[in-house]
């Protein structure tokens, strides 16, 4: 018999740091849950919904995107970076996920892996940025429960860890 359910489904494949990764997915299903029912990319987080927290926040094609706000088939052929992929090879913190954790910058931390890859973008972008153009590269992501200056710091240390980084890898 004609199995009507799994019909409806579509084939979705795209690379997710660095890695291929496929699944099907309903016509509806949306990206943010995709990745964390589908392929088990459970480091992106879904508060709002609505394209209003950012923390479901992730880069597609290298652009800061809300993945509640597309649908996974959309995704299909997509390159994909998510927090997941920040760690070092060794699973070691990555050198914004350090700066994090040394300026003391998330508490319950629902809401930094949103921060963590809207400045994954914003600072290659921006290798020295000034704290006025943190707080407007922030604006889209709501923290409830640390303070945004923490936050701040961890970011002008994260772009000076980074660019000692680049200089010592040339
Ligand atoms: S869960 Fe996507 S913006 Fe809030
Ligand atoms: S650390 Fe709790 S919402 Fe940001």
């Amino acid at each position: 018999m004609k199995n009507l359910s799994r019909d409806s489904r579509h084939h979705v494949t795209f690379r997710l740091n660095g890695v291929t990764v496929e699944g099907f997915s309903e016509p509806r299903m949306l990206l943010s849950d995709f990745l964390r029912h589908e392929v088990g990319a459970t480091g992106t987080h879904v508060g709002c919904e609505h394209g209003v927290c950012g923390a479901c926040t992730i880069l597609i094609d290298g652009t800061a995107s809300r993945s509640c706000l597309m649908l996974a088939v959309q995704a299909d052929g997509a390159e994909i970076d998510t927090i997941e992929g920040l760690a070092n090879a060794d699973g070691s913190f990555g050198i914004l996920q350090q700066a994090f954790h040394e300026n003391f910058a998330l508490q319950c931390g629902f809401c930094t892996p949103g921060i963590l890859m809207s400045l994954s973008e914003f600072l290659q972008d921006n290798p020295d940025p000034s704290v006025d153009e943190i707080k407007v590269a922030l604006s889209g992501n709501v923290c409830r429960c640390t303070s945004y200056h923490e936050i701040i710091n961890a970011c002008i240390d994260a772009a000076a860890a980074l660019r000692t980084s680049k200089a010592e890898a040339r």
